[in-house]
């Protein structure tokens, strides 16, 4: 069995998803964000405050590269993971990718809950969720697995993905 990694936007539910599918599937779940937190002893706003976008994405791709080495692993990636081939090309070394898909609004409605997501810390962040998925979108669908996650809960994607990757 090969990891199986999570990727997709802010707000698609890679982190309630991944604690459901580790829980069906008996795997361990390491999210990245959450490696680089506790590696650095700062938040992921504090790491942009300090260090900028760039020097995140830094640190983002030491950690893909580290927490790749494990074996039979759920990896849960931060939303702008995809962005870097040289991050794909690692996670997909060791890993099948899944992609989990949401509409703007159904974003802008999961994020607003908490205050953890820097890139949209500004006035109107429904257009900046429009513009980045955009932007994006050509980087999240090189998945292995795309999944619409509307209208679903994170039980019903994580059986999803599992019967999904049963014999892959
Ligand atoms: C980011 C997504 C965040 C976190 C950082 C940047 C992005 O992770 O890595 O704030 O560029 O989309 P989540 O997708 O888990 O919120």
């Amino acid at each position: 069995m090969k990891n199986i990694v999570l990727t997709g936007f802010m707000g698609t539910g890679k982190t309630a998803v991944g604690r459901e599918l580790a829980r069906l599937l008996d795997m361990k779940l390491i999210d990245v964000d959450t490696e680089i937190e506790n590696s650095r002893d700062m938040t992921i706003n504090e790491i942009f405050r300090e260090f900028g976008e760039p020097g995140f994405r830094e640190i983002e791709t030491d950690m893909i590269r580290k927490v790749s080495r494990n074996k039979e692993v759920i990896i849960s990636t931060g939303g702008g993971a995809v962005l870097k081939q040289e991050n794909m090309e690692t996670l997909r070394e060791t890993g099948i990718i899944v992609c989990l898909m949401a509409s703007p609004e159904t974003i802008l409605q999961r994020t607003s809950i908490t205050k953890d997501r820097p890139l949209l810390h500004i006035d109107n962040p429904l257009e900046k969720i429009k513009e980045l998925l955009d932007f994006r979108k050509p980087y999240y669908e090189k998945a292995d697995i795309v999944i619409d996650t509307e209208g679903k809960t994170p039980l019903q994607i994580a059986e999803e993905i599992a019967e999904k990757v049963k014999g892959w």
